[in-house]
């Protein structure tokens, strides 16, 4: 059973994004993912086991503490362990096989399933995509002759494309009834402004979902962006939850025509 990271285990501040980090779950959620790895599937696995065979007892934690700083949380892998420099001394000259690396990685998300990590798909998909490209530059660093550049600032994961957890509405959210539902409608001849009869058309989670591309309740942003606008709206294609009725485009469009006033 899967928690729910909206509420769990995520704190955040809700006036930004959450990162990685405290998205996962934050350190306890990190070092069960590296425990279940290292203790469960590794030694069992017979392209992997003689890999690891002689690591140190705390190498769960290390690399748990690695991910933690490259997914936003504390710099904990610089300050306790040798940062950058050691993690990359610590692949040269393995050797490490294709066949290897890709084990390295579908068993890092079998472990993942396992400590009950974020399933969602924007966690997932930031979190895959590192495991890509890290374990792609351990293989090629741990090539013999190869010469990793030195004293590399370490890396920094974010949210694949800025899809992070709440720019969407989920498929499987109950109905919304925000404020947009309960708009009055303008009289045909009253002036139409921005504040009070285009933001509100707006809600919430239509805010959430276009956040990626821009902000729906500021004047600035839809002003821009107005024609384009207009034009989801009136082939229904925008809100993705349901077209609105005909007397909602017919006032966002009257806001376009008389000139988009503040
Ligand atoms: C995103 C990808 C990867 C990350 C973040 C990562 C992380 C780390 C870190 C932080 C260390 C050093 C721990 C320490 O001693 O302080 C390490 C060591 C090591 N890694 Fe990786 N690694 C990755 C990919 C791989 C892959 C794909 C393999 C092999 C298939 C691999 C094999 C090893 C080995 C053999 C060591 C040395 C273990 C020992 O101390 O005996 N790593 N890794």
């Amino acid at each position: 059973m899967h928690q729910d990271h909206r509420t769990a285990g995520a704190a955040h501040p809700a006036d930004r994004e959450p990162t990685l980090f405290e998205w996962a779950g934050g350190a306890p959620a990190l070092q069960r993912l590296t425990r279940i790895f290292y203790g469960k599937y590794v030694p069992e696995d017979p392209l992997l086991a003689p890999l690891f065979a002689n690591m140190g007892p705390d190498h769960p934690e290390r690399v748990a503490a690695w991910l933690g700083e490259v997914f936003g949380g504390p710099p904990a892998y610089s300050e306790r362990y040798g940062g950058y420099t050691r993690m990359v001394g610590r692949h040269l000259d393995k050797a490490l096989t294709e066949e290897q690396r890709a084990r390295w990685v579908q068993l890092m998300c079998r472990s993942a399933d396992d400590a009950d990590l974020p399933d969602d798909p924007e966690w997932r998909a930031a979190f895959v995509a590192y495991l890509e490209w890290g374990s792609r530059l351990a293989k090629e660093n741990s090539t013999p002759g190869a010469r990793p550049p030195e004293n590399m600032p370490m890396p920094r994961w974010w949210w694949v494309c800025d899809a992070y957890p709440d720019a969407r509405i989920s498929a499987l959210a109950p109905p919304e009834h925000e404020e947009g539902d309960t708009m009055t409608p303008p009289a045909p001849d009253e002036p139409l402004s921005f504040e009070q009869h285009v933001k509100p058309l707006f809600r919430e989670g239509d805010r959430r979902s276009m956040r990626f591309a821009f902000d729906l309740w500021s004047y600035d942003d839809v002003s821009a962006h107005a024609d384009a606008i207009l034009a989801r709206l009136q082939e229904g294609s925008m809100p993705c939850d349901g077209a609105w009725p005909a007397e909602q485009v017919a006032v966002f469009a009257r806001w376009v025509e008389t000139g988009k006033p503040s």
